[in-house]
């Protein structure tokens, strides 16, 4: 069999607890295969920017573009700039590994009470293009501190980006039993690039015959979230829309303790990453308090995006089974550390 070389980022905050646990769970997950799992830690995020003011050097890019895939748990922390780590060290790795699908499934859990009164049924993906639009960086700032700044950001939109996000979307899509795509944009005020979105969604359904579609502009899909999330089954957008659109999709689903994300390089030039939504969490952190459910949740689509889709399947049956009695076992007062989730769900991986 052959084996994972798995590249581990725990970074700041909480994402070195959440990790540990996520390792645990794939370890579990992998034991009956045999499959051996070989990691490497690699020492990114804020302490490695206090003690050297590196974020991320050609030579680690280097080592990890040589791993299967990435593990990563959080990056930042308030001691750092902010953007410094997010421009320096995640977005650098999302745009560096090509990671053109970024791959949000929401999906309200059997147990698990939303804030929405009627909330419905909810089991959607929101595939996020995660390569170009605001994120770029392309802009500038003008006479900076005066009365008369002039800041830009200019989103950037390829007739080769979109193309490509649309079409995983479709196909993801088309593979699920209601086959439906809603593209979220704004193009009654983003007209260039809105309408880029909107042609290539009507070329490429084409060639997904079968796929039904329709549009939302961003704020009311908002609206739609709240209201009838149900109604969405693979939601595609660009990268900004779908940062705004997955926290509101988490937040209805659960919270980010469950938000599981997946940043993936489909032509596998280079190894996907795999991430919660939630951050460091600084105001947390060592504690044991942090939910590690949202990384084991990224680990099962790990587990998927390198073939292995029985353990895939161990792995989020094991969180829904956890989940499913969480009420009725912990009652809401009898909270576990995130060691003990960790090693509930990896027992149930086992069992
Ligand atoms: C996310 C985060 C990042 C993003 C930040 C930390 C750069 O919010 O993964 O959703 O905006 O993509
Ligand atoms: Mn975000």
């Amino acid at each position: 069999t052959e084996g994972i070389d798995l590249a581990v980022v725990a970074g700041d905050g909480i994402g070195t607890e959440v990790v540990e646990q996520g390792l645990a769970v794939l370890e579990a997950a992998l034991a009956p295969s045999g499959t051996k799992l070989t990691t490497t830690e690699f020492d990114l995020g804020a302490r490695r920017w206090h003690a050297t003011g590196e974020t991320l050097t050609d030579e680690d890019l280097e080592k990890i573009k040589a791993q299967d895939a990435i593990l990563l748990g959080a990056i930042g922390d308030p001691s750092v700039p902010s953007g410094v780590l997010e421009r320096g060290l995640l977005l650098k790795l999302r745009f560096a590994l090509d990671h053109y699908v970024n791959l949000r499934p929401t999906k309200l859990f059997q147990g698990v009470s939303s804030p929405l009164a009627n909330p419905g049924e909810i089991d959607f993906v929101v595939v996020r293009e995660g390569t170009e639009g605001p994120y770029v960086g392309n802009g500038g700032a003008l006479r900076v501190g005066t009365p008369h700044e002039i800041a830009t950001e200019v989103s950037v939109n390829t007739a080769f980006g979109v193309e490509r996000v649309v079409r995983d979307a479709f196909a993801r899509a088309a593979a699920r039993p209601r086959k439906h795509l809603t593209l979220v944009h704004k193009h009654n005020v983003l007209v260039h690039a809105g309408h880029l979105w909107r042609r290539t969604v009507e070329a490429v359904n084409a060639e997904f015959p079968d796929v039904t579609t329709d549009y939302a502009h961003v704020d009311a899909a908002t609206i739609y979230l709240t209201t009838d999330p149900s109604r969405f089954d693979v939601i595609v957008t660009d990268n900004l829309f779908g940062d705004i659109l997955t926290d509101q999709a988490a937040a209805i689903s659960g919270g980010i303790g469950l938000a599981a994300s997946a940043n993936i390089n489909p032509d596998r030039t280079a190894p996907s990453m795999f991430e919660p939504v939630h951050g460091s969490a600084p105001d947390i952190a060592g504690q044991g308090k942090a939910d590690p459910t949202a990384t084991i949740l990224s680990v099962a689509l790990l587990l998927d995006h390198l073939g292995f889709a029985a353990e895939s399947a161990r792995v989020q049956d094991a969180v829904e089974a956890d989940l499913a009695d969480r009420p009725a076992a912990h009652g809401g007062s009898a909270v576990r550390t995130t060691d003990q989730v960790g090693r509930d769900i990896a027992a149930r991986v086992t069992e």
